[in-house]
């Protein structure tokens, strides 16, 4: 995955990305002692389901626009952030939550095997990815650094506050700035951990680590603006999950909101900012300015 000179393919280099991450995530899973039975097949079934591994590709491509490679850090790193992502999924299809039987294509965890086992799936899913970052990370300070920024962005202040508000704001009347809080929360902070992750791996100065922090909570805070247009304009053929769920649970969401001219608008110009933050980087960051409009334009 080396970067390119001149333009770049970058569906083919996000498949090349999956690949590599649906990998390390598989080996990773092998090397757990003790998981078995319906568990097992559980975690097997939703990490192995076709995410998008994006999380993943900003881990891997932010460690390569730092220091011109992708590591072994960033690889774990990567594996660890689409585990903590595919937990919050789990958690988000569930009856208490959104309530959607079907996600990546196939029915949600709790369809194909059962409430309960969706619960511990998640739970365990969360607890192997701290334990995968404290064990396999080759740096003490680097494992208590990544250790730390996962956990802020998953936990109480971060993405779990965002799925909270998320939820209690359905059929209510908040603002533009509610939403916001939200969107930041519950996405933009995951993509920026992910964008961080990746920087640390690669031993990124705190100004590089500061730019790419804010880069990847601008990046997230666009993609779920495109998750909620696709909800509206996209088919649940073509999402691998339910379309049109969210004016039906009267959720909070940019469409709802501004608009659907409007959201895409404002998608555009986070994208912009996204992008003026990567000028200290100069074309090494091409990869990245690619992804964030490739996001955006993305139909699923
Ligand atoms: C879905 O994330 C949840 C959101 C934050 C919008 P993705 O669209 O990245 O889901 P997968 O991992 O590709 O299934
Ligand atoms: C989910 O947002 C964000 C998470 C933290 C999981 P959505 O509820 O919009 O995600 P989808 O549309 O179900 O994938
Ligand atoms: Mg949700
Ligand atoms: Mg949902
Ligand atoms: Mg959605």
């Amino acid at each position: 995955m080396a970067i390119k000179t001149g333009k770049i393919d970058i569906s083919s280099e996000l498949k090349q990305n999956a690949e590599l991450i649906n990998g390390v995530i598989s080996e990773a899973v092998k090397g757990f002692d003790g998981i078995g039975g319906r568990l097992k097949e559980a975690i097997e079934y939703t990490l192995g389901s076709p995410g998008k591994r994006v999380r993943a590709a900003v881990a891997l491509w932010c460690c390569q626009v730092v220091s011109g490679d992708i590591n072994k850090d960033a690889q774990t790193a990567a594996a660890t952030v689409e585990m903590v992502h595919t937990y919050s999924l789990i958690h988000d299809d569930l009856p208490a939550m959104d309530d959607d039987d079907y996600r990546r294509g196939k029915p949600s965890c709790h369809k194909a095997f059962d409430e309960a086992t969706a619960i511990l799936t998640g739970d365990a899913l969360l607890t192997m990815a701290f334990e995968l970052l404290a064990t396999k990370i080759s740096e003490p300070e680097k494992v208590v650094e990544m250790i730390k920024t996962l956990a802020l962005a998953a936990g109480p202040a971060g993405m779990v506050a965002g799925q909270v508000d998320d939820l209690q704001a359905e059929n209510g009347t908040g603002s533009g700035d509610d939403l916001h809080n939200i969107h930041m929360n519950k996405t933009a902070k995951m993509f920026s951990a992910s964008a961080l992750l990746g920087a640390i791996a690669a031993g990124a100065s705190q100004d590089q680590k500061d730019l790419l922090g804010q880069f990847g909570l601008k990046m997230g805070l666009g993609f779920q603006i495109a998750d909620d247009i696709l909800d509206v304009s996209s088919t649940s053929q073509q999402l691998g999950k339910t379309a049109g769920k969210d004016v039906k649970q009267g959720k909070l969401t940019y469409p709802g909101v501004f608009g659907l001219a409007q959201s895409k608008e404002k998608a555009q110009q986070i994208a912009q900012e996204a992008i003026e933050l990567l000028k200290p980087f100069g074309d090494k960051a091409n990869i990245l300015r690619e992804l964030i409009f490739a996001l955006l334009h993305r139909t699923k």
